[in-house]
């Protein structure tokens, strides 16, 4: 029997990670911890709310009292935290609402549950506090190699057609944080004040980083499933600068399957890197999107390559993520279940099934926010 929130659970990645556990652990009591904030959805879990083993709790990561009064109650020795305010555009506009959010929000919740489990006779033996973070702290890697190179590992998330590195460098876990954007700054205080918990009062944290995910349920501000929309409507594409930028794409499922291995095995004070290998710059993939979505409407193969727009690009762009997660396939044994060209297949399918979610999550103050963006380019 185990116990366990996971914050920022209706979210995208949260969702699927709540699913998961929900599905596979029915012994556990799961706790879903979230805000419900423009990006959460309860409507992303509406197969497993009725579960018996699965409770839902409206609450924001930064009301100590709160949160400390929800771990007594329900006696918890788990925490997996991936509540945040996450789009990297939002926090140029925003940055306060980072902070607030990512780093005092997470620091609340670090003295919620060290304030709780020291509060225990067995204190903080048998518990977990496990971050999820982003590779974007690491800051942006060099294009030496703008044609592409063979990468030095495949996965099956990278066998497909398309398999090439764009430099020979790649994040690994020494490597010294070098944030550029709000988001990530506020990302990287996070990971240090969770290390910092673990050094200074001995917490027993784990923290993760993970390449960008695709799937279903994730909100259209971000490139894939806002261009699928985009596309099956015929409006512009926004492509940011030349397209060039560098972005290693990971099946979402993927995540929570390393997340769940993480949470059970992975080793306390440690960091792994998670991501599948799979570079692709922005503009191969968007192609990939218009080809595939006017395949599935039956429309004639490329007709929508001139939705295409170059816009002004994001301050600060970072040109290349790319993630070495051989740590972890090494030591855990985990790797992508899913090859990239079925996980983009399975995801414009899915949004093009469920346009009532899209048009849901899109509509009122989402509209707003993303008519002014678009004003400002
Ligand atoms: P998301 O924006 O889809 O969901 C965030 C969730 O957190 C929402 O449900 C929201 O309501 C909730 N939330 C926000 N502020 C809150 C608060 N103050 N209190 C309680 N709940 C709050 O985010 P996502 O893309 O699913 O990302 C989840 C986590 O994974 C984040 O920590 C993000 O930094 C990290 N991450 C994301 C990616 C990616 O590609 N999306 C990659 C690596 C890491
Ligand atoms: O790398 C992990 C990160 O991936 C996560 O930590 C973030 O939470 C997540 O949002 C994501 O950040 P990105 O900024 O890489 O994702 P986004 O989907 O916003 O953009 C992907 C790329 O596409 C990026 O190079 C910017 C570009 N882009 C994005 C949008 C929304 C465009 O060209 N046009 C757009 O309209």
């Amino acid at each position: 029997m185990r116990s366990v929130i996971i914050t920022g659970g209706a979210g995208f990645i949260g969702s699927h990670v709540v699913r998961l556990f929900v599905n596979k652990y029915p012994d556990y009591n799961i706790i879903n911890l979230d805000k419900l904030t423009y990006a959460g959805n309860l409507d992303n879990l509406r197969d497993i709310e009725g579960k018996p083993n699965y409770k839902f709790v409206k609450m924001d990561i930064c009301d100590f009292e709160g949160v400390l009064a929800l771990m007594k109650a329900e006696k918890v020795d788990g925490i997996i935290h991936l509540a945040a305010e996450s789009h990297v555009d939002r926090s140029i506009k925003d940055p306060f609402t980072f902070a607030q959010t990512n780093v005092m929000g997470t620091l609340s919740l670090l003295q919620a549950a060290k304030t709780y489990w020291e509060s225990l006779p067995e204190g903080f033996d048998g518990k977990r506090f496990y971050h999820i973070s982003t590779d974007e702290v690491y800051g942006a890697l060099e294009m030496t190699n703008p044609e592409g190179i063979e990468p030095p590992f495949t996965t099956k998330a990278s066998s497909g057609s398309h398999h090439l590195a764009y430099g020979s460098k790649f994040f690994t876990e020494d490597l010294k944080y070098q944030p550029h954007s709000p988001y990530s700054a506020s990302k990287a205080s996070s990971d240090h004040f969770v290390r910092a918990f673990h050094d200074t009062y001995g917490m027993p944290t784990i923290v993760t980083n993970c390449s960008n995910n695709y799937g279903p349920y994730q909100f259209p501000e971000k490139l894939i499933p806002l261009f699928i929309n985009n596309i099956r409507h015929r409006k512009p594409l926004p492509v940011y600068g030349k397209g060039e930028n560098v972005r290693d794409w990971l099946f979402v499922e993927d995540h929570a399957r390393a997340i769940d291995l993480i949470f059970h095995k992975g080793t306390i004070a440690e960091t792994y890197n998670i991501g599948g290998f799979n570079e692709w710059k922005n503009i191969d993939i968007i192609k990939v999107l218009i080809n595939t979505v006017d395949r599935l409407l039956g429309r004639a193969q490329g007709e929508d390559m001139d939705l295409i727009t170059y816009v002004t690009d994001r301050a600060g762009h970072d040109l290349r993520y790319a993630i070495d997660s051989t740590k972890l396939q090494r030591e855990l044994g985990w790797e992508p279940s899913l090859q990239f060209e079925e996980g983009i297949e399975r995801t414009v399918r899915w949004y093009l099934d469920h346009q009532a979610w899209v048009d849901n999550v899109t509509s009122g103050e989402y509209q707003k926010y993303y008519d002014s963006m678009y004003k400002n380019r």
